[in-house]
């Protein structure tokens, strides 16, 4: 049988207002959501990143789980386990554990933006875990929280850091959020990279091998993909380092060369003036006492904190209180 490709769908016209990257091309200081970096190839390409010598936080984060998971299925007698931006909800797999011989959790509940990598997680954790019902939600963090199910009491992990991702006014949004969506004694399990030597932080976000800098360029490719964008990703190259002011590493694209961008998705022709960055980026870094105090004004009070035998990445383990 001989199946015909169905006709090309006419080009979609630009969104209105351009779309979710028209403010930031068209800002004095160019800036762009890192979101738009997890398509399939950049979950994979961060995935490669949390393998990388350089690159400690992944490894970090998960001394303080695999040593405190137990803990955390005590304190929370859990009955759902919530991940936002799961990606391959590899580390997961030891709260999970953890829950499993603590008996109390019924339902696993990922969210991710990328379809593919959520897909593959659900697969492979249900598998795994045949008796947990694992409801696989595609969205994005911080618009989508009305889409978790109930099943309280409920943990939501947000781990890895990316927390930092956010500007600390977004940041507080989103603590806010999170709390909004839960019940008073609900819990939240937050992963933050902590403050610490320069050269280590400016390393992890530079690795020799340059799976972070093709991990930055990913961006330009899923705006090619998704908004039939002509980007040349090898035009840019990646730059990044440790802004001990606002206390953040900023990852941004520095254009080899004046270049001019069509975006037809966006409705936009973008400019780059040789040497311009456009900021893809930033990972803040935390220091104990701001943690407490930015879950706190969102109300949440922190239960448990914990670090790494090094002390780079900091793990709380929080209570929805009221206010
Ligand atoms: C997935 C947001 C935690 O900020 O360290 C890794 C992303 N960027 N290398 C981070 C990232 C460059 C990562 N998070």
């Amino acid at each position: 049988m001989f199946y015909p490709h169905p006709p090309a769908p006419p080009p979609s016209p630009p969104p209105p207002g351009g779309g979710p990257l028209r403010a930031g091309l068209t800002a004095g200081q160019k800036w762009l959501p890192p979101k738009w970096f997890y398509d399939a190839d950049g979950s994979e390409l961060f995935e490669r990143i949390t393998a990388l010598p350089e690159y400690y936080p992944t490894r970090s984060e998960r001394e303080v789980l695999a040593t405190r998971a137990g803990d955390v299925a005590q304190l929370t007698g859990a009955h759902t386990l919530v991940e936002l931006g799961s990606g391959s909800s590899e580390k997961t797999r030891l709260l999970l554990d953890a829950f499993t011989g603590h008996g109390t959790l019924e339902a696993f509940v990922p969210l991710d933006v990328s379809e593919s990598a959520l897909a593959e997680a659900t697969a492979a954790i249900s598998a795994d875990y045949p008796k947990l019902d694992v409801r696989g939600v595609v969205g994005d963090f911080t618009q989508h929280l009305d889409r978790l199910p109930g099943g309280q009491p409920r943990v939501v992990a947000f781990l890895g850091g990316t927390i930092g991702n956010f500007l600390p006014a977004e940041r507080a949004a989103f603590l806010r959020s999170v709390r909004d969506v839960l019940d008073e004694g609900e819990w939240l399990l937050l992963g933050t990279d902590l403050v610490k030597d320069a050269g280590v932080l400016e390393r992890a976000y530079d690795d020799a091998a340059g799976v972070t800098a093709e991990f930055n360029r990913n961006v330009l490719r899923v705006i090619n993909t998704r908004l039939g964008a002509d980007f040349d990703p090898d035009a840019f190259e990646h730059v990044s380092y440790w802004d001990a002011e606002n206390e953040w590493i900023e990852m941004r694209l520095r254009s080899r060369g004046w270049q001019t961008v069509e975006i037809p998705g966006a409705g936009l022709t973008v400019e780059f003036a040789d040497g311009e960055h456009i900021r893809t980026e930033i990972s803040a870094k935390f220091r104990p006492g701001g943690v407490e105090a930015e879950l706190g004004s969102a109300g949440f009070a922190v239960e448990r904190w914990w670090t790494d035998s090094q002390q780079r990445f900091g793990v709380s383990l929080a209570r929805s209180v009221r206010g």
